[in-house]
């Protein structure tokens, strides 16, 4: 698996970061001349003004109103704000009327304590905390358009390297596009304060060179595999309460609330990021969701060391 970076909108790779990232080298840019002319002037001011020796008692001269200097300080400022609003909204406006080619994926994000729900409406997938996209060549563009809802409060949807952040509103639908040109995995985050495990919602965005992404289509479209070696442990996932809130393609395991785990295994992550796809973290997982992410929804199955481990080999399969 390659190295992620740390997320950086220094490091764009789509094009709504990439013109995010132009924008705050004019920001940047203008904020630093402020900041040189203020500090310069208030420096020479400490210095050229300091107390000196036969000082004592006397005041320095006392200015009381100035019209050219308060209009200077009142003009100049607005001025500053007025063309940082200006291009900020340009910005914004091109970005987000730009229309949605034939040719785009349509993804729909559904913000959840404390996880991402994935669906692709189009292929019938639903995934969870991963969403794989294609790389969109800036030459014949296959960008992504993400549809982004919340079940229950607000989220904040941002993946610095591809787009700008937007927020994930109970009854209201909000939208963002990428068209990421290198294939790799970014990291987002929620970024609105959602509650306890609101630092567990991660997000990865893996994108892929597009046969790659095709294969991925393929394999995540497919029913859960049926191993006959584990039906022990399947037989118990389906008696459990389990199946209430968790869906598994191909057995009446439809649940909605908790993620869709037909192809749990196919992800790095469980949790949201708060523990690693491996056998040992599923099967702790299994045993006290809140021992490894404290406040989350899953309650404890009170399984015994048997029934644990033949969820868990389950589980395991579903790849
Ligand atoms: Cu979801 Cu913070």
């Amino acid at each position: 698996m390659p190295p992620i970076q740390t997320p950086s909108i220094f490091a764009p790779v789509s094009t709504p970061a990439l013109e995010i990232r132009d924008l705050s080298y004019l920001v940047l840019g203008i904020s630093a001349v402020i900041f040189v002319v203020v500090a310069g002037l208030a420096a020479y001011t400490i210095v050229r003004f300091r107390s000196r020796a036969g000082d004592e008692g006397r005041e320095p001269p006392q200015v009381y109103g100035s019209t050219q200097i308060e209009l200077a300080w009142t003009v100049v400022p607005f001025l500053i704000v007025v063309v940082l609003f200006l291009v900020t909204a340009r910005y914004i406006y091109g970005i987000e009327r730009r229309g949605m080619p034939p040719d785009a994926l349509e993804v729909t994000v559904v913000g959840n304590q404390w996880w991402w729900e994935i669906r692709y409406p189009r292929l019938g997938i639903v995934t969870a905390n991963e969403l794989h996209v294609p790389v969109s060549d800036p030459v014949r563009p296959t960008p992504t358009f993400i549809t982004l809802q919340s079940a229950d409060v607000i989220h904040s949807f941002w993946v610095p390297q591809l787009a700008g952040k937007m927020d994930v509103i109970p009854n209201k639908t909000n939208r963002v596009w990428i068209d990421p040109h290198t294939p790799g995995t970014y990291v987002g985050q929620c970024a609105e304060y959602c509650g306890t495990q609101h630092a567990w919602m991660l997000l990865e965005v893996i994108v892929h060179p597009r046969e790659e992404f095709d294969r991925w289509v393929a394999a995540q479209r497919a029913p859960a595999v049926a191993d006959p070696g584990v039906r022990t442990g399947r037989e118990l996932f389906l008696a459990l309460s389990c199946i209430n809130c968790h869906t598994v393609r191909g057995t009446p395991a439809n649940g909605l609330f908790g993620p869709d785990l037909t192809h749990l295994m196919s992800r790095r992550t469980i949790a949201a990021g708060a523990a690693r796809s491996t056998p040992e973290a599923l099967k702790a997982w299994l045993n006290d969701p809140a021992e490894i992410k404290p406040g989350v929804l899953m309650p404890a199955m009170r399984l015994s060391g048997d029934e644990l481990s033949q969820l868990t080999a389950y589980l395991l399969t579903l790849r």
